[in-house]
């Protein structure tokens, strides 16, 4: 069945914060199937794999999966579960939409970026890690290939045509990192020739960080490398009022990872106040995903609607609502 996802909870505020999402994707009434998987300190306890055999196995069956935030064990010699997910169903590009919510305190109004990061290579691809027997010297090589720069340039550039947007930024650093920056923005200058009815733009990693401070509405899809992507969408993140509503997925040619991009949050997992609200956002990603466009934006309405009315909020976002009546106040928009 293609309407199948699997749903794993995940660590922490995990379990609170994907029911949460579960209930309003079954009020949106989108046939949506769920299947359950553990992954992450979840799997650990039970004395499983941090991704067991089953996980794997029905994430392979159905290709789309929710997922909530994984705490990573500390100590130990654990590959992590989301780089594992990654390089395992080969989810080579990380979307992160940054869209203000009218109503929700930020630094700026109106903001609309979507940051989309290579998930696979670079300097986070853990090639040749190695710290020297006296302690006093360490090592990490970072690799790019062009098929792989190809492959997310051509995927950043077609999301950017779809979704209607105007202008692509390479971020890059090839004025010091000459070979894989390099070639990552060689790659960009050909890929970019199929794409004329964009405005194309190339700017460094450190000035970026900067006009993304002073001057966000300047942007509006950025691509670049792994390390790269991951500071600058927290960045992205932080510019629309935090971690609580920043969704994200990973996607691949043969499907889609979608989650929050906070962690489990160990400090409030258990109080009933988690937010909700950024991985039922990527709820709305994965149906757009699914190409079943009306129903995500009525999510998204819904949720930018009840969030920055700002009546029935979590704590978080300065209200006094558990995460069960946010997301009740959320399904009785849906279904009134
Ligand atoms: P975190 O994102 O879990 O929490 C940072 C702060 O934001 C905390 O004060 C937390 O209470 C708050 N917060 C986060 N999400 C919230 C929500 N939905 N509603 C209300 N408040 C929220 O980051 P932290 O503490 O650094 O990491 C905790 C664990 O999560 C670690 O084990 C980390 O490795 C893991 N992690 C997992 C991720 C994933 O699975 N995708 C991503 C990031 C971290
Ligand atoms: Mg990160």
């Amino acid at each position: 069945n293609d309407n199948t996802v699997t749903v794993i909870p995940g660590d922490g505020i995990g379990p609170d914060i994907v029911d949460a999402t579960v209930r309003v994707l079954k009020a949106l009434d989108c046939g949506l199937e769920f299947e359950y998987a553990i992954a992450g300190q979840t799997a650990l306890d039970q004395g499983l794999d941090l991704v067991p055999e089953d996980t794997l196995a029905t994430l392979k069956r159905n290709r789309l999966a929710l997922k909530g935030p994984i705490t990573t064990p500390v100590g130990g010699g654990f590959t992590s579960v989301n780089v594992t997910l990654r390089k395992t169903f080969d989810l080579f590009a990380n979307v992160r939409p940054a869209l203000s919510i009218p109503g929700v305190k930020s630094r700026y109004d109106n903001v609309d970026i979507i940051t989309i990061r290579e998930n696979i290579e670079g300097i986070y691809s853990g090639l040749g890690q190695t710290v020297s027997d006296d302690g006093e010297t360490a090592e990490l090589r970072s690799r790019i290939t062009r098929t792989e720069s190809e492959r997310l340039l051509r995927f950043a550039y077609e999301t950017a045509v779809k979704q209607g947007r105007k202008k692509v930024t390479v971020v890059h650093k090839a004025n010091i990192m000459k070979s894989t920056s390099g070639l990552f923005l060689d790659v960009a200058r050909k890929v970019r020739e199929d794409y004329p009815q964009l405005e194309h733009e190339e700017m460094i990693v450190d000035a970026t960080a900067m006009q993304l401070a002073m001057n966000p509405h300047r942007f509006d899809v950025i691509v670049t490398t792994n390390l790269f992507g991951d500071i600058l969408s927290d960045l992205c993140a932080g510019l629309i009022g935090g971690l609580g509503v920043a969704p994200g997925a990973n996607i691949g040619e043969h499907g889609g990872l979608f989650e929050a991009v906070h962690g489990s949050a160990p400090d409030i997992a258990g109080k009933g106040i988690a937010n909700p609200t950024a991985i039922i956002l990527a709820g709305a990603m994965m149906l757009d995903y699914m190409e079943l466009h009306d129903k995500a934006k009525r999510l998204r309405d819904t949720v930018r609607d009840v969030v920055g009315k700002g009546e029935v909020v979590t704590p978080d976002l300065g209200g006094r609502a558990s995460t069960t009546e946010f997301t009740d106040e959320l399904i009785r928009h849906l279904t009134q």
